[in-house]
C-alpha cells in the first residue's frame, strides 16, 4: 500500500504539472488578451463646420478676377502668359474664335496654366439684335472649336461692348459675364493711366477687363497685379471667384462682380 501510495502521489503531481504546463501552453499569453479589447474612444477635437479653412481658390481672401478680351494675339498673349505665370496668378481669356486657328498651342497653355478661357463671338460682334442663325455663327461656331480643340465644353460668354438684350440671353447657353472695374485700356494705351485706374478702384470680389491685344496692356496688367497682389489681393479665373463666393452661374443670366 506504501508504494501504491507514493505511486499514486507522484501520478497525482505528474498530473498535475502537466495540466499546468498544458493550460500555460493553451492560453494565450496576456498581452494578446489585451490587445484583444477594443481600445477606449480617444476623443479627439474635432474641426467645426463653421471654421472658415482656405480653399485653392483662396476663400476668405480678398479677390480679383482679371480678364483678357479680344485676343488670342500671339505675341501680346504670350508676353502676358509669361508675366501671370512668374506671379503666379490666374486670369479668364475670352477669345475671338476667327483667331483661334494657328493659336491653338496658346489655348492649352492658358489651361495647363490654370487660366479660363470663355467666349468672346466668332467675329467680336454685339449680340443684340441678331436672329438666331446670326446668333450661332457667333456664339455657337466659337463654342464648338474651343471644344474641339480643348476637348470640353462649357465656357463663359462675354458679349463684345457688354451688349445683351433678352433674346441674346435666351440664346446664350452659357453664363453672360460683364465686368466691375473698366480702365479703358484701348482708349489711350497709356499703361501707367491704365494701371493707376485699377488699383485705385479695385475692390473684393471686382472682374477686372483688359485686352490682351495691346502691348501696353500687358504692361498695366502685370504692373497692377505687382502693386494688388502686395497689398493682399488673390487673383483667380472667374469661375473660380464665384465658386469662391457660393454664388452659382446660370446659362443666360448676367454677372458684373461677386463683391461681398
Ligand atoms: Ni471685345
Amino acid at each position: 500500500m506504501q508504494r501504491n501510495n507514493g505511486a499514486w502521489a507522484y501520478l497525482c503531481l505528474l498530473a498535475l504539472f502537466l495540466l499546468l504546463w498544458g493550460m500555460a501552453l493553451l492560453l494565450p499569453p496576456a498581452a494578446v488578451e489585451t490587445d484583444a479589447i477594443p481600445p477606449e474612444p480617444v476623443e479627439v477635437p474635432f474641426p467645426s463646420q463653421e471654421e472658415e479653412v482656405p480653399g485653392p481658390s483662396g476663400e476668405g481672401e480678398k479677390l480679383l478676377a482679371l480678364t483678357f478680351d479680344d485676343g488670342p494675339r500671339r505675341l501680346t498673349t504670350q508676353r502676358l502668359l509669361d508675366g501671370l505665370a512668374q506671379r503666379g496668378v490666374k486670369a479668364t481669356f475670352f477669345l475671338i474664335g476667327r483667331q483661334i486657328e494657328g493659336n491653338e498651342d496658346l489655348l492649352h497653355r492658358m489651361e495647363e496654366e490654370g487660366h479660363e478661357i470663355g467666349i468672346h463671338t466668332y467675329d467680336h460682334v454685339p449680340l443684340t439684335g441678331l436672329n438666331a442663325a446670326d446668333f450661332d455663327a457667333q456664339v455657337g461656331r466659337t463654342r464648338t472649336l474651343l471644344e474641339k480643340v480643348l476637348g470640353h465644353g462649357d465656357f463663359l460668354l462675354r458679349p463684345p461692348y457688354g451688349m445683351t438684350d433678352p433674346a441674346a440671353k435666351n440664346r446664350a447657353g452659357s453664363p453672360l459675364v460683364l465686368w466691375s472695374v473698366d480702365p479703358e485700356d484701348w482708349r489711350d494705351r497709356d499703361a501707367e493711366r491704365v494701371w493707376n485706374h485699377i488699383v485705385q478702384n479695385a475692390q473684393d470680389g471686382d472682374i477686372i477687363l483688359l485686352h490682351d491685344i495691346f502691348p501696353q496692356s500687358v504692361d498695366a496688367a502685370l504692373e497692377a497685379v505687382d502693386r494688388l497682389l502686395a497689398q493682399g489681393y488673390h487673383f483667380c479665373t472667374v469661375g473660380e471667384l464665384f465658386a469662391a463666393r457660393r454664388i452659382e452661374l446660370k446659362n443666360g443670366r448676367a454677372y458684373t462682380d461677386a463683391r461681398p
